[in-house]
């Protein structure tokens, strides 16, 4: 136990079974709900929790992000999301995310200097590239890149030097964008475009993206600025499932380019991550306004697997914050490269409606989330739907590293291993016993 949950203790809970009392210490948060540590259940009892799906567990202790899911909150080391996305930029996102606190400006500087240093990639990488199909989903190259860099920067494995930590952590965040890049250009046929320095992260990204050997991409101010934004509010969001993995692939030691790849894989489900290129298409699906009662109705369908993709939050009860500022963005930027009436922004907006006044919606506090209104504004930047969870994963890049360091870092960090209730078969005689069921 760490020294802080220590400090923090104030009451016990108590769990009667079979006429046995078991004493456990409740932790209290800073802020949010208390915990019971159970650790030591097993040990006594002999008996687990079970808790599919972790709807009730903490998994760790945590200094990095808060979220109160029924007021709508979301802050990054105490600072609030909104305040976050209109006055810092990602790469002090970054920094605050990682150190801990905000940088001041020298330190910021010297950051940002880091950090454009690593953006370009060991020349050899690009083969990498040539041995995936010209249609390859722009995540699988992710997954795969993210994972080969721990063959390129074997300097950087070591996960008991800090220094190397902070190496990778950068090389990491930095390199990412690249990748995505370079995945994205290697899916349309395009020769790779190599960063800039001068440019800022966000900047940079655009320009890898859309500039090509023949053209220099001019990058606006406030597609910059919108770009910037996504990368902020996706930066970190506390034991999601793609950090939980992120976390579980590290305890056993794992370098951290291999953690980051299973986070990357993880991101990538229509459940997570997935769901902003899901969104988009559904409301290409849709196409119009007059078929919204319709996706509502089989939304509602218990027997239909078809969900309201961009909506509902295993945390958020309420609207998601990062939603209600991408709302007011995609306007801005649909504004920007001149598209007044955009029928797939009208769409979303009835949409959004018409599910807010719905019972079943308004029962289950099913609210727009992250994911909903960020592929309308990636596409008016000039992004294919495959490329949104990329972008997802570039900014989860700076969460998922923090929470690496801060497991790596933490005294009590022991491998993840959780139990199982085990409901299979007893003893089996080979020989004897054969399956009925293997026949189909
Ligand atoms: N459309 C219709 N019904 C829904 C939806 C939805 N989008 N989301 C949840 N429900 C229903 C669900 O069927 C369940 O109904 P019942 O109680 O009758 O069984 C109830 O609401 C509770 O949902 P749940 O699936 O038990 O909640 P969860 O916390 O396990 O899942 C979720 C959360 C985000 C996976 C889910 O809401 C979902 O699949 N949403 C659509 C996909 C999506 O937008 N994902 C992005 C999440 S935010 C970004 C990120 O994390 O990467």
């Amino acid at each position: 136990m760490s020294k802080n949950k220590s400090s923090i203790k104030t009451k016990k809970a108590k769990l009667i079974i079979n006429n046995h009392t078991y004493e456990f210490p409740i932790y209290n948060s800073t802020e949010g709900e208390s915990v019971i540590d159970i650790s030591k259940l097993h040990s006594l009892a002999k008996i687990f929790t079970y808790d599919p799906g972790f709807t009730s567990t903490a998994s760790c202790e945590s200094k990095i992000t808060y979220i109160d899911g029924d007021k709508g909150i979301l802050r990054y080391r105490g600072f609030d999301i909104e305040d976050l996305a209109n006055k810092s930029d990602f790469i002090e996102v970054v920094n605050l995310l990682i150190y801990g606190d905000l940088p001041n400006k020298e330190q910021l500087k010297k950051y940002k200097e880091l950090i454009t240093r690593h953006t370009l990639l060991h020349e050899q990488i690009i083969n990498f590239f040539q041995g995936f199909r010209r249609d390859a989903h722009p995540m699988a190259m992710m997954v795969g890149v993210m994972g080969a860099l721990s063959s390129f920067y074997q300097d950087s494995l070591d996960i008991g030097d800090a220094h190397q930590r902070q190496e990778a952590t950068r090389r990491i965040v930095a390199k990412s964008s690249t990748i995505g890049a370079m995945a994205y250009k290697y899916s349309i046929g395009q020769s790779f475009i190599s960063p800039k320095n001068n440019l800022s992260f966000s900047e940079n990204f655009l320009h890898m993206c859309f500039s090509n050997t023949a053209e220099e991409y001019k990058v606006s101010p406030v597609l910059a600025k919108a770009m910037d934004t996504i990368f902020i509010l996706h930066a970190d969001h506390e034991q999601n499932a793609s950090t939980s993995t992120v976390r579980l692939a590290g305890s056993s030691g794992a370098n951290p380019f291999a953690c980051i790849a299973a986070g990357v894989s993880s991101l990538w489900g229509p459940a997570h991550g997935g769901a902003n290129q899901a969104a988009l298409e559904m409301l290409e699906e849709i196409g119009s306004s007059k078929n919204i009662n319709k996706y509502i109705r089989k939304a509602k369908n218990k027997n239909d697997p078809f969900k309201l993709m961009g909506f509902g939050h295993r945390v958020y009860k309420n609207y998601d914050p990062r939603a209600k500022i991408l709302k007011k963005i995609s306007r801005k930027v649909l504004k920007h490269v001149g598209v007044k009436n955009d029928p797939i922004l009208k769409l979303a907006t009835d949409l959004e409606k018409v599910a807010l006044r719905d019972k079943y919606f308004i029962e289950k506090k099913l609210y727009p989330n992250v994911d909903f209104y960020s592929g309308i504004i990636l596409r008016a930047i000039g992004f294919p739907p495959e490329m949104f969870t990329v972008i997802f994963a570039i900014a989860r890049t700076a969460g998922w590293t923090a929470q690496w360091t801060e497991m790596i870092e933490d005294p009590i960090q022991k491998i993840g291993r959780p139990r199982q209730l085990y409901t299979g078969e007893k003893f089996m005689v080979y020989g004897k016993n054969r399956s009925k069921k293997n026949t189909k």
